[in-house]
């Protein structure tokens, strides 16, 4: 089938970026249907006039996402999509209208029960998940924006600003996540807070008038498990398998509002593939839920083209996309970011003006300037390159040591897990005696994460690289060498 599309060369937005919007439209209209071949990348660069690279960069991201697959030599082949009238992806950004009215219940504000790490001496080779390099803080560049800032436009340190968070930043935190997670959102959706914990808790303030039900990933973040557990309302927690969440176990009851981490998932590392991504707006759909999506660590993939967000997906209906810069820039920030489907918008706003009224001005307006003269970009590459080679040693040492050990959720992000070998003792005691060792690796039920069953699959260990270095890295495999002994 010949391939009509229409691409502006004088736009923002880059060609790869419009092929591959263009040709995942026509597959989601259905007009390229599962079996069908797309044009062979030279003949369909040759018809639009554009470099084969760019039609190729176009292709590996559909085929990462799924819309399409290769068949050996022969090309690429449309994947099996259940219909549109199903999906209910809705393109074009249009608010749902429908729903129950919000309920203003006036139930108390939860708070965050403090570091996870429960206190205590942190171990000399710790490797607790998400945590940014020390020495790869801009400081340089943000202690000259701030400087700037502090001799020009001090209105906001005596005043207050709108409440949903400072618009420049807003409107930064909207272009990047079009850009970044093919998110389509305006600045008039996001809402700044104090981290993605803060965003967690707006969210499930805004959203628990709606909701019966909580369900919850098994096992997942700690974070989000305190403010679930403590809602007093019935939490249902979904297993999960090598693709993430298992779509198929969701309740079937009407108002569940859902946690996910569809990109990577916490601690699991899994990535969720197209079809379960279309299957859990459909469920959320047929069965009027919400979905808070929880891409904490999104600006780290490490290979093939980045993924297109469940909120990207849905268009502004039922997901509520969660972010947070204490990944990318700094924990110490404390800021982070929710979006909403417009008719939510009011809502939020003065949800957060109850909370807090609103963020600190300085950090705010130091991190949109950061973003909007391209520093963020810049930063966020050099971060890549070198959390990616820590990855790379991670992953080679531990091959190297335990006999192809086996690795999964490397692909992005800041940790992975290593699935102990046979014959090894259960991941909680490997914990405890790597602690002893000076060593902190993390079972599947510990640290950051949080199991349900506490527990129940005790063969993977959680390892958070992006705060050592290379040597600290292979130090710590060659301890947990020694002390695994023959046992691996
Ligand atoms: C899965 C997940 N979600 C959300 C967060 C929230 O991050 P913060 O509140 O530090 O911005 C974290 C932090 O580690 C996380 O691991």
């Amino acid at each position: 089938m010949e391939l009509t599309l229409t691409l502006d060369a004088t736009s923002a937005k880059p060609l790869q970026v419009q092929v591959f919007d263009q040709v995942r439209e026509i597959i989601l209209e259905g007009k390229l249907k599962a079996g069908m071949a797309l044009p062979p990348s030279r003949l369909l660069a040759e018809r639009l006039g554009i470099s084969r690279n760019t039609v190729n960069a176009a292709y590996e991201r559909l085929s990462a996402e799924g819309y399409v697959k290769a068949r050996g030599t022969a090309g690429l082949f449309v994947e099996p999509i259940p219909p549109d009238s199903l999906l209910l992806i809705q393109r074009g950004g249009q608010a749902l209208t429908n729903g129950p009215v919000p309920d203003e219940t006036g139930e108390p504000l939860l708070c965050f029960a403090g570091s996870p790490g429960g206190g205590g001496e942190r171990p000399e080779l710790d490797f607790w998940v998400g945590r940014s390099d020390p020495a790869g803080f801009p400081l340089r560049i943000w202690r000259r924006i701030v400087n700037r800032l502090l001799s020009h436009e001090t209105a906001y340190l005596t005043d207050y600003c709108d409440p949903a968070g400072l618009p420049e930043l807003r409107a930064a935190i909207a272009t990047h996540l079009r850009r970044a997670r093919a998110v389509a959102v305006t600045k008039d959706q996001v809402v700044v807070t104090t981290g993605g914990q803060d965003a967690l808790n707006l969210v499930f303030n805004l959203l628990k008038g709606h909701t019966r039900q909580l369900c919850i990933e098994n096992p997942c973040y700690l974070g989000a498990s305190l403010i679930f557990r403590s809602a007093g309302m019935a939490v249902h927690p979904v297993p999960v398998d090598g693709d993430g969440l298992r779509t198929e176990l969701l309740p079937r009851d009407r108002g569940s509002l859902l946690y996910v981490t569809p990109s990577h998932q916490f601690p699991t590392g899994a990535i969720m593939p197209l079809t379960r991504r279309l299957e859990l707006l459909r469920w959320a759909e047929e069965t009027d839920s919400y979905i808070v999506e929880d891409d904490y660590d999104s600006d780290f993939r490490y290979d093939g083209p980045p993924l297109t967000a469940l909120a990207g997906l849905d268009g502004g209906r039922r997901v509520f996309y969660v972010g947070t810069f204490s990944k990318s820039v700094g924990a110490g920030l404390r800021i982070g970011y929710a979006t909403v489907p417009r008719m939510f918008w009011d809502e939020a706003r003065m949800m957060k003006a109850r909370m807090s009224n609103g963020q600190a001005w300085l950090e705010q307006a130091a991190l949109a300037t950061f973003i909007d003269e391209g520093h963020f970009d810049r930063h966020l590459r050099r971060l890549r390159q070198l959390y990616k080679a820590r990855r790379d040693h991670l992953v080679a040492t531990l091959r190297r040591t335990f006999d192809e050990a086996m690795i999964i959720g490397g692909e992005s992000g800041l940790h992975l897990v290593w699935r102990l070998p046979p014959g090894c003792p259960p991941a909680r005691q490997v914990q405890v005696a790597a602690r002893e060792r000076g060593i902190g690796v993390y079972a599947l039920s510990s640290g950051a994460a949080f199991d349900v069953d506490q527990g129940a699959r005790d063969d993977m260990l959680v390892f958070g690289y992006s705060s050592l270095t290379e040597a600290q890295i292979g130090d710590a495999v060659g301890r947990l060498k020694s002390m695994l002994g023959d046992h691996a």
